[in-house]
């Protein structure tokens, strides 16, 4: 009986364990670095009230699909996919939705790598107090300083990756643990002392009236990139919950599970917003600044509080820890799935693909230095151009990338998730494996996870190519 498979990789000791490893995966960037600046550059309150209605009503029914087809099958996301559509006499190309999720992951580790390198660029300067006292102005200096110099973004960009790799070649399931119990909760400590200081500048109003009022003419313009996000910030569409879910222990309910880790990633992007919008407010800098928002934000903040610099050292420890828990959950499926089908070592194919990923993440470097002119999909006055050197609008590289993963494949990956558990493995499974204490619950999830996420997936899609 499929329910009985035992993954080859090993399994978490507890439910606990696979709580603090999907936690781990979800809390990342997404939730520090990304979640605040598209809120900025979205206009506030629209964008995150469409972020939490995508999470509740599409986030978490795919997040639910992808960990009980994880754990059923209890393989690798593409041999899973390919081993239950099979059980019920359907084709195995299923296991393309997987593919195309390994190779989306794998695109998104690439500028992954690069911004967790930032962090720990900013652990050294903090360390060495290059933010202790400076203005706003002088910060933004510094960031441009950081990201304008390839040599240096290139370091640490192979900083990053190189020490996930090591990670995930010794194994997921033994390393992550020992590190996250202490530093997801010292991460959360953290930010609720950035939200303290928030509260003593004067402009914490501002900044929550940012964050949650409602201008109903900006909700179409943040629709697909507030959906994007809701899959990027829950590591949802690209199988790396479903390879977590392979290694969760069949006695752990999936719906509290992974319902509790929803809740703490999306409290944690909401608590990095509300914390850092009025310190942007408060140091005169603009929302929507971009990628640079948190970097550009905190040293500031740091820098003019007692203990400032011992707090971000830490603070850019733990984002790196955060982004590092996250960075092995992409690596993770392809890594599963090639040991699986080649029996090649992990150590192996742990270090080519890190090597393949930090390549391709060049390009991000790039994107903000020496490719910096290099605009994609340019649409101005002067008609579409596929590429122009030197344009005003348009995407840079890491513009094309995230565009590329985060609105388009991660939504279309959890569409086939959300359908694969809805309409192909049959109600009688999913109900087996979800083991909801009441009928009603399991209807309720069934219903989301068979009608609502795949239409509202869809829905945004047909708005954004309508508008
Ligand atoms: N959820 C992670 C973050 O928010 C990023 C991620 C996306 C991880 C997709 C795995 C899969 O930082």
């Amino acid at each position: 009986m499929s329910s009985e498979k035992v993954s080859v990789h090993g399994s978490w000791a507890s439910r606990w364990v696979f709580i603090l490893a999907a936690t781990g995966s979800a809390v990342g960037l997404g939730s520090i670095w990304k979640f605040p600046y598209m809120v900025g550059e979205y206009g506030g309150g629209a964008f995150v009230l469409v972020f939490l209605a995508c999470i509740a009503l599409i986030g978490v029914p795919v997040m639910l699909a992808e960990t009980l087809i994880g754990r059923r099958a209890r393989q690798s996301p593409a041999n899973a996919l390919a081993a239950l559509a099979r059980d019920v006499g359907q084709p195995a190309a299923w296991s393309w939705a997987a593919f195309a999720g390994m190779l989306t992951a794998l695109l998104i580790l690439s500028f992954y790598s690069v911004v967790g390198g930032w962090s720990f660029d900013y652990i050294l300067d903090m360390a060495k107090g290059d933010f202790q006292g400076v203005t706003p102005d002088q910060v933004g200096a510094y960031f441009g300083n950081v990201i304008g110099d390839p040599l240096r973004l290139i370091f640490w960009h192979s900083v990053f990756m190189f020490t996930s790799a090591v990670v995930i070649a010794k194994g997921v399931v033994g390393g992550l643990e020992r590190s996250l119990r202490i530093m997801m909760p010292l991460l959360f400590v953290l930010l609720l002392v950035l939200l303290g200081y928030s509260m003593t500048t004067g402009h914490f109003m501002q900044g929550l009236h940012f964050m949650f009022d409602f201008d109903a003419s900006k909700v179409l313009d943040g629709l697909l990139p507030a959906m994007g996000h809701a899959f990027f910030s829950l590591s949802v569409g690209v199988g790396s919950i479903m390879i977590y879910g392979a290694y969760m222990p069949k006695s752990a309910s999936i719906g509290g599970t992974i319902v509790s880790v929803a809740l703490l990633d999306t409290f944690v992007s909401l608590l990095a917003g509300v914390a850092l919008f009025p310190i942007v407010f408060a140091a005169g800098l603009n929302p929507s600044e971009g990628p640079g928002l948190m970097f550009v934000t905190l040293p500031y903040a740091f820098g003019s509080v007692p203990f400032g610099q011992v707090m971000g050292v830490v603070f850019f420890i733990l984002v790196g820890v955060a982004a590092w828990s996250s960075a092995i959950s992409l690596l993770e499926p392809m890594v599963a799935y090639l040991v699986e089908r080649h029996k090649i070592s992990r150590a192996w194919v742990s270090t080519w693909l890190a090597l393949a990923c930090w390549l391709f993440g060049l390009g991000t470097v790039f994107s903000f230095n020496l490719w910096k002119e290099a605009k994609f999909f340019v649409n101005d006055a002067a008609g579409f151009h596929l590429y122009q050197w030197g344009a005003q609008a348009g995407l840079d590289f890491f513009g094309v990338v995230d565009f590329f993963t985060s609105r388009i494949m991660l939504p279309l990956g959890g569409l086939c998730f959300a359908v694969f558990a809805g309409w192909v493995m049959g109600r009688a499974a999913v109900r087996d494996e979800l083991a909801m204490r009441h009928p009603l619950a399991f209807e309720a999830t069934f219903f989301l996870m068979r009608y609502v996420a795949p239409c509202g997936i869809l829905i945004v899609f047909a708005a954004q190519l309508w508008k």
